[in-house]
């Protein structure tokens, strides 16, 4: 039985580390050792096209042939990355001779140094070495990964923790996206929270079938139903969120698309931050991209549109309240998404077209876009506000307004 090995942290930082080959093995780990710092050479004759991207950026050094002795002068740390075994063991012979630790893609018993499988959270980097069985490494690797990530609390952090400043046990808040509709259109990290929540405060919108897999002892608050207008109801929100969070819960706040797209995100994190509870933010899909997408429709195509934007139409156009330039949008070439628009469609369109956008313009409007209970309808900016009416459209829906509504029609 060979000795167990040796584990180091390699500081590579500006330090020559030689790469032999240009393939798939190469292109998997040049991008480690760039982040360690190392000045690497890469000698192939040939590169793959992620590798010669690297190149073209000036990232590492190419010499384009075969490999010869020479390219270790100065070098700490060799990998040989090619199949041929007789050029590999050349090159490790040579590596020997050195004393350069030599990793091999070939023939792991014949390396000096192993890589391991390998995990990052901040500051702290797990290597896992799987005693000669790199599918066993990983399998440590990821188990610890998943851990880590649950107990992750270092995003957004905009305070220090109550624990960190009185001595008290404190619980966490994550604002997750949930995403359009589709239960899995979650994040992987949202979804992680998500088995890992004492409390769950979800909106209406966020997918039923994401809060019928929580565990059992889950203490589900149903943020649609609090009491109170829509600005106490807030206040409620965040006030549950703090206090459960105080009180050692990890607290999920689940919310429709993403957090911060008309979300009250923002209000959520101050109000916790003020309270000095830690926040972790998960961006999710937002339904303002997807579910156009989810009825073919791209919010942007080459050589149609070349931008979009997202406005929320539940402020009448007129109305002083409204924060929304529509005359300067109707200006405007590229696609409009429009998200909370139905009340005031017909206000709205007409305003875009009495400012020049033209009345043929595609639209399009997508009614719980992504879910099994989608509805499309198609029409024109001069039409879509009364075709809605008429086939009894209803929120949750956007309304996309441009040639990229008919882009990917046949
Ligand atoms: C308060 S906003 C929240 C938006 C959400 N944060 C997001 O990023 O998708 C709610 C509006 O989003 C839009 N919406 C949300 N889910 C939708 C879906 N599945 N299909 C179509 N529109 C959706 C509707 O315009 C709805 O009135």
């Amino acid at each position: 039985m060979s000795a167990s090995p040796y584990p180091l942290g390699l500081r590579l930082d500006g330090r020559r580390v030689v790469v032999v080959g240009g393939g798939a093995v190469a292109t998997r780990r040049v991008p480690a050792l760039l982040d360690a710092g190392a000045d690497v050479l890469l000698v192939a004759p040939e590169l793959t096209p992620a590798l010669r991207a690297r190149v073209d950026a000036g990232r590492l050094h190419w010499v384009p042939r075969r490999f010869v002795p020479e390219d270790l002068d100065g070098a700490w740390l060799v990998q040989v990355a090619i199949d041929d075994p007789m050029a590999a063991a050349a090159v490790s012979a040579v590596a020997a001779e050195r004393r350069i630790f030599c990793v091999r893609a070939d023939d792991r018993t014949a390396a000096t140094a192993w890589t391991p499988a390998v995990t990052r959270h901040g500051p702290v980097t797990v290597a896992v070495l799987g005693g000669g069985d790199p599918r066993r490494a990983m399998t440590v690797r990821d188990a610890i990964r998943d851990l880590l990530a649950v107990r992750d609390t270092a995003p957004t952090r905009v305070r220090p923790d109550v624990e960190a400043t009185t001595g008290a046990t404190t619980g966490r808040v994550a604002l997750v996206g949930a995403g359009p509709g589709d239960p899995e259109l979650i994040t992987v990290r949202g979804w992680r929270l998500l088995t890992e929540a004492d409390v769950v405060v979800a909106d209406r919108l966020v997918p039923g079938l994401l809060l019928d897999e929580l565990r059992a002892d889950v203490e589900l608050v149903d943020a649609s139903k609090v009491p109170y207008g829509p600005s106490r109801a807030q206040e409620e929100i965040n006030r549950i969120l703090v206090d459960r969070a105080l009180a050692g819960a990890v607290v999920v706040r689940l919310k429709g698309g993403d957090p911060y797209v008309f979300g009250r995100g923002g209000e959520e994190l101050l109000a916790c931050a003020e309270a000095g509870v830690p926040v972790t933010v998960v961006p999710g899909v937002t339904s303002s991209i997807a579910a156009p997408a989810a009825a073919g429709i791209p919010v942007t195509h080459r050589g149609v549109a070349h931008e979009f934007t997202v406005v929320s139409g539940h402020v009448a156009p007129d109305s002083p309240a409204s924060l929304v330039r529509w005359d300067a949008l109707a200006g405007l070439r590229g696609t409009l998404v429009i998200l909370m628009g139905l009340k005031n469609l017909a206000a709205i369109t007409a305003t875009l077209i009495a400012h020049g956008r033209p009345p043929q313009t595609p639209a399009a409007v997508v009614q719980e876009g992504t879910t099994g209970a989608q509805r499309v309808l198609r029409a024109t900016l001069a039409t879509v506000a009364a075709d809605t009416l008429a086939a009894d459209l209803r929120p949750p829906a956007v309304v996309v307004v441009g040639d990229v509504v008919g882009a990917l029609d046949g």
